[in-house]
Order: C-alpha cells, then sequence, then structure tokens
C-alpha cells in the first residue's frame, strides 16, 4: 500500500537526488545563500526600507523557483491521470484482455465480501463465512486495504462504496479488541493515506480518519525508551506487551512521515526518530539488529538476527524512508547499508553447497549456526526487490567523489545488491519452475543431508498467497 506511494515518488527523486549531489559538489552555492541571508537580515534591522525587504523577498522566492524548476518541469504521472485520461490506456488488444481478467476477479472477490462478509476482516472462500482473526467485525479491514488496489484498477463504483463506508462507520473509539499496532499502522494509516495520495491529495477525509487512528495509537509511544508496544486496545488505550519485533517497532517510519508532512504535527515525525535514533544507538554485536526488542528495559530481547517476517520490514522501511525523503535521510541509509554488511559477514547469505543457489538464513549469536535448519520461505522472495531497489539508490558512476562517505557512489556497494537481487529471485524462481502449478511452495530446504532440527514433512508443500 505504501509502497504505491513510494514508487509514486520515484521519478522525482531522481532529479532531487542529481541536484542534491550536485549542491555538495559545488560548496560555494550553499555558502552565498548562507551571505545573501546573513545580509538581509542586516539589512533589515539597519534601515527598515520596506522596498528593499520585498526586494530581497522576491529575489529569494526566484531563487527557489529556479533551484526546483527540474522538478515541476518534469510532470509526474499519476494513477489518476491515468484512470482519467484515455491517452495512458492500454493500447495491446491482448495486454488488455488480461488487465479486464484480473479486473474482473478483483471485482468477483469485492462482491463476495461484500455479499458475506461485509465489515468483517475476511471471508472464507469455502464456505462464505466471515473470518474475524485481527480487527474484528465492524472494522473493515478488508475495506480499508483494498482501496487503493480498487482505485488503481479503476473500479470506482467499489472505491465509492468503501470510502462512504470509511467516512461513516471506521471508527477506532468502538474497537475493543487489542490489536496489533504495526498492523493498524501498516494497514489503516498506510492504507488510507495511499486513497489520499492515490486521489490527487484532495480528499481530506482520508486524512481525518488517518488522524483518528494515529491518535487512537497514541499510548503505546510512552514507553519509557520511545520504542512502540506491541499491542493496544484502541477503545480504552491499554496498550501492552513490551517485546516486539523489529519489524514492528521499524516498519512504521513510511506512514507516519507522510502523516506528518501533509498535517504538519510534530507528534508524528516524533514517534518515528525516537524509535529511529534509539535502534541506532543500541549496542550491536557484530553491528547486527536482533529481531525482538525490549520496549522497557531498551534491551534487545533475543540473540537471533533475520531477514524473515518478524525482521524483513525494518530494513525495507530504512530504504524507503531514504527514497520517501528524496535522498536526504542519509541516517535511513546508513543504517541500511551497514546492517546489510553486517548481515553479509555473519554469512547469512550462503550458497547451497547442493544446488549452488543463494539463500538467506538466521543467525543466532549463541547457537552460530550448528542447529539452524537450512531452508529459506517464499516470503523473503520480496528481498530480491528490495535488493533491486536499492541498488537503484546508487549512482552508475564514480566521478562523484565527494559523496563517497555516503555509499553513493560506490560501484562495487551497487554490484553487491544487483548480485544479491539477481541470485535470489533466481532461487524463487528455479523453486517455482520445479512445480506442477508454477507456484513457488512456501518454503524452500537446502543442503537437506545436513538437516538437525527440521521435519522434511512440516510446512513447505502450501504456498501462502
Ligand atoms: C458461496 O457463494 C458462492 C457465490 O455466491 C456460491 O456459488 C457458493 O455456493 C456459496 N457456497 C456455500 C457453501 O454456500
Ligand atoms: C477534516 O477535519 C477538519 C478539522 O477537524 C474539518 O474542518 C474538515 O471538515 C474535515 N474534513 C472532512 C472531509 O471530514
Ligand atoms: C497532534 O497529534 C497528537 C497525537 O496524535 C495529538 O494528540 C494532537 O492533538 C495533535 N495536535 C494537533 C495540533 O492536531
Ligand atoms: C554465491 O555464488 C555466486 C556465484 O555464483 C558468487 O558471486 C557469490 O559471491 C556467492 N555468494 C556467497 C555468499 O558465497
Ligand atoms: C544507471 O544505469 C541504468 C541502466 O543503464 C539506468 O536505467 C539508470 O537510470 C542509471 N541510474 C542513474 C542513477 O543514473
Ligand atoms: C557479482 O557477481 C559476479 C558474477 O557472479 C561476480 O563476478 C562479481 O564479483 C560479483 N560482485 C560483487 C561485488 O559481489
Ligand atoms: C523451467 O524448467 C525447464 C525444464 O525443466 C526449462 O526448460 C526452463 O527454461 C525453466 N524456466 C525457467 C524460467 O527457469
Ligand atoms: C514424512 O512422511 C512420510 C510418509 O507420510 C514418512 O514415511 C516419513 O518418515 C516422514 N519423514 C519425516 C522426516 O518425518
Amino acid at each position: 500500500m505504501m509502497s504505491a506511494i513510494v514508487n509514486k515518488q520515484i521519478e522525482p527523486l531522481r532529479s532531487e537526488q542529481i541536484s542534491f549531489l550536485n549542491r555538495i559538489n559545488e560548496p560555494n552555492n550553499d555558502q552565498s545563500k548562507i551571505i545573501t541571508r546573513k545580509k538581509s537580515r542586516q539589512l533589515k534591522i539597519e534601515y527598515y526600507v520596506v522596498p528593499v525587504v520585498v526586494f530581497i523577498v522576491t529575489l529569494i522566492v526566484i531563487v527557489i523557483i529556479c533551484i526546483r524548476q527540474p522538478n515541476s518541469s518534469s510532470k509526474i504521472i499519476t494513477i489518476k491521470d491515468v484512470n482519467d485520461n484515455e491517452q495512458y490506456k492500454e493500447t495491446n488488444p491482448e495486454m488488455r484482455k488480461k488487465q479486464d481478467f484480473i479486473r474482473k476477479m478483483t471485482q468477483d472477490a469485492w462482491n463476495a465480501y461484500v455479499k458475506y462478509g461485509w465489515t468483517h476482516d475476511t471471508i472464507r472462500p469455502l464456505t462464505n463465512q466471515s473470518l474475524d482473526q485481527t480487527f474484528g467485525p465492524g472494522m473493515g479491514l478488508t475495506i480499508v486495504s483494498s482501496m487503493s488496489t480498487l482505485w488503481m484498477m479503476n473500479l470506482k463504483e467499489e472505491f465509492q462504496m468503501g470510502r462512504d463506508w470509511i467516512e461513516n462507520e471506521l471508527n477506532f473509539n468502538k474497537l475493543h479488541r487489542e490489536i496489533d499496532v504495526q498492523d493498524a499502522v501498516n494497514f489503516y494509516i498506510g492504507g488510507l493515506l495511499s486513497c489520499y495520495a492515490l486521489t490527487g491529495s484532495v480528499d481530506e477525509m482520508f486524512v481525518n480518519k488517518s488522524r483518528h487512528i494515529a491518535d487512537r495509537l497514541d499510548p503505546v509511544y510512552r514507553s519509557p525508551t520511545g520504542l512502540p508496544y506491541w499491542k493496544i486496545r484502541p477503545a480504552d488505550g491499554l496498550a501492552s506487551y513490551s517485546t516486539p519485533f523489529l519489524s514492528a517497532v521499524g516498519g512504521q517510519h513510511l506512514e507516519y512521515e507522510y502523516l506528518y508532512r501533509i498535517t504538519g504535527n510534530g507528534t508524528y515525525r516524533d514517534r518515528i526518530q525516537r524509535i529511529r535514533s534509539f535502534l541506532e544507538l543500541m549496542p550491536k554485536q557484530s553491528g547486527l539488529y536482533m529481531h525482538q526488542i525490549n520496549v522497557e528495559s531498551g534491551r534487545w530481547h533475543s540473540s537471533t538476527t533475520t531477514l524473515s517476517m518478524v525482521g524483513r520490514s525494518f530494513y525495507n522501511y530504512l530504504l524507503r524512508s531514504f527514497i520517501q525523503s528524496n535522498g536526504e535521510d542519509f541516517s535511513a541509509w546508513n543504517m541500511f547499508v551497514d546492517a546489510i554488511d553486517a548481515i553479509e559477514q555473519t554469512k547469512m547469505f550462503i550458497n547451497s553447497s547442493d544446488t549452488g543457489l543463494l539463500y538467506i538464513r538466521p543467525y543466532n549469536l549463541n547457537l552460530r549456526y550448528k542447529r539452524y535448519p537450512k531452508y529459506m520461505n517464499f516470503e523473503s522472495c520480496s528481498l530480491g526487490a528490495m535488493f533491486a531497489l536499492a541498488a537503484n539508490q546508487l549512482s552508475n558512476s564514480s566521478t562523484l567523489s565527494s559523496t563517497s562517505s555516503l555509499h553513493l557512489n560506490d560501484l562495487t556497494l551497487k554490484e553487491k545488491y544487483w548480485n544479491l537481487s539477481l541470485q535470489l529471485t533466481r532461487t524463487c524462481t528455479e523453486h517455482a519452475n520445479q512445480t506442477l502449478s508454477g507456484f513457488a511452495p512456501n518454503r524452500f530446504y537446502f543442503d537437506t543431508d545436513e538437516f538437525d532440527d527440521v521435519n522434511l514433512n512440516d510446512s513447505g508443500r502450501h504456498v501462502l498467497l
């Protein structure tokens, strides 16, 4: 969901990033700006001449406009443009047919949800019964998390139906169940803000609802460390569970940063900045982030590092925060690069001796590898995309020498990320190619002769959609 927003921002990122790098390369520019500002302050104080002030303000505005010129000249094509304008419609009839087929599938699924599960979490596809395992009846989890997809597929009626429900019914004050904070941030705040961005940043209702939810979550950020508690009961604001996973702690940055930007409410940025600085300063053995943290003591609550579901979002969000900031959030970028380096150093990436395929294994400070199962879960396949995105942030040439400390022109690093991306993706496609259905299994095993801890007959033979 938020990835849609981030993708939308990839285009302006390039020019912004390049202009940022140029600015670094021309230190004179920055100095002259500072000098101009100082002079203007003196002039105001000494002469109080209104025309001079007006002139200087005009000059500054012109300078700002000039600096921004490269941005405004390359128009970003939004999803809204694509949906509203024939010119962007798919013209290839074969592709159009496929699009229509997928759209019809989504519409059927939506209609079934409306008929059998409206406002419930989900429905069971065989019995048509509703299922409420996460947020519970009346909270419309499927509605909120489908909205951005409905919009992108140009299913306007369905989107409008969902929007009306959100406006009139979505209310966290009546949510008495204990819920996962990260789910609320990703599915609800992320889902609503995606709608706001995708529909042209005009529908304030989505922002108001996001604020409402962000406000209900406030108690979880009142821990002694500022790191968020794992769960909360929104109706009475009772926060609980002090040992969340790393992905929950580090997987909230994009949503709050965006919410801060559109509302200007600094509370949202404070929440994520406290988390960021705390994680950055935590003592780390071999540079590794463990996958569970105690938010009251501020200590690691585990000795395992993993790139699986319970860890991955943290790394992904660091990278995407850097992209979201138009290449200015170097703390995020450096944490990402250092964390991946540490992971590499501990040999969590390993080529299978059976097949030569690269996979990722967890690492435990105490156990080392002695008793670790040798498998990778299908969901880790998305890391191929993460590393491609990381490689894409790095310049193609190493001529911008002044930025070398920021790794942005490090060709070896770029090649390393590309290699990881290609090799992990190859591992996944080769496994998918081995099944009759063409779906990769949920879990891939490697080097099975060395197995010790895992029952081969367990959950590897299915796939989670
Ligand atoms: C579930 O709904 C579908 C579509 O309305 C219907 O074809 C199917 O028979 C239903 N299944 C059950 C078990 O009621
Ligand atoms: C959003 O909230 C603001 C301030 O509370 C209010 O003025 C505005 O009418 C609300 N907009 C919508 C669409 O609900
Ligand atoms: C900013 O957000 C916080 C936390 O959600 C809330 O308590 C506060 O009222 C908000 N401030 C304004 C000015 O809206
Ligand atoms: C795995 O093998 C590839 C070549 O197939 C090599 O480039 C890569 O460095 C190896 N990775 C590890 C972690 O040994
Ligand atoms: C680097 O090269 C690739 C492939 O030629 C190109 O698509 C990409 O835009 C370039 N990236 C930058 C930052 O110049
Ligand atoms: C990337 O992979 C190629 C081919 O396996 C290898 O020659 C090269 O050394 C790798 N580069 C890095 C930086 O790992
Ligand atoms: C899948 O496997 C078949 C043979 O088993 C091979 O011909 C084909 O190239 C493979 N496809 C991919 C994408 O690896
Ligand atoms: C897996 O299941 C098969 C048959 O169901 C059984 O014979 C075999 O012993 C099982 N393997 C393990 C490692 O439990």
